[in-house]
């Protein structure tokens, strides 16, 4: 059996996917992948606490006064130290620079709360509720250049109830986020290896 894909989660905030994705059968030995670093552009971010309770390995540094190319240099270093395969944003609030994703295309993981395409960018699921849509969602999407707009590789899909506001709405999404995107980056990562072989 191939060995699980090392995989990179990058966090700046509360850290709940990044649970999910660690936890997704964290004792089963035919798991695709395993979570090797969780990094953080936040130092206090929450879910860094959790990744420590947890065990895992953590990278933290601010971002702030640094340049983007030059905080993603430092970055890399950090992912290419644990030997990642793959990175797994969850909460990452910071555009990465076009060289960052140049260098690790393809490789790159989001989950975005919007049916992409729409809603890119923030505040999903107030503008969901403005439109009048019938169901709101969640999707994992390959990263690229342009925010948001990276190859879709799995969607769910949330009923929106007449009596939702923006965080009632945000809730059962979320839920359906940690269902998802375990499952969507095993996927990706059992397709990553049997490309090699
Ligand atoms: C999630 O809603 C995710 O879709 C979005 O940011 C939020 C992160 O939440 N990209 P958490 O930090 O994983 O709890």
């Amino acid at each position: 059996m191939a060995d699980p894909v090392r995989v990179a989660v990058l966090i700046s905030g509360r850290g709940s996917n990044m649970l999910a994705l660690s936890e997704h059968k964290r004792r089963d030995p035919e798991r695709t992948y395993r979570i090797e670093l969780v990094a953080s552009n936040v130092p206090e971010a929450r879910g860094l606490v959790l990744a420590k309770r947890l065990g895992l390995r953590t990278w933290a540094k601010s971002h702030e006064g640094m340049k983007r190319a030059e905080f993603d240099a430092l970055l890399d270093a950090a992912l290419e130290e644990h030997g990642i395969e793959i990175v797994a944003l969850a909460g990452y609030m910071r555009l990465l620079s076009p060289g960052f994703v140049d260098k690790w295309e393809g490789r790159i993981l989001n989950i975005h709360p919007s049916l992409l395409p729409l809603h890119k960018g923030l505040d999903t699921h107030r503008r969901a509720l403005l439109a009048g849509d019938e169901f709101a969602g969640c999707s994992v999407h390959v990263v690229t250049a342009d925010l948001d707009s990276g190859p879709v590789v799995a969607q769910a899909r949330v009923k929106i109830l007449p009596r939702d506001d923006p965080e009632s709405l945000a809730q059962r999404v979320l839920e359906e986020e940690h269902r998802l995107y375990p499952l969507a980056l095993e996927e990706y990562c059992r397709a990553v290896r049997e490309l090699e072989s």
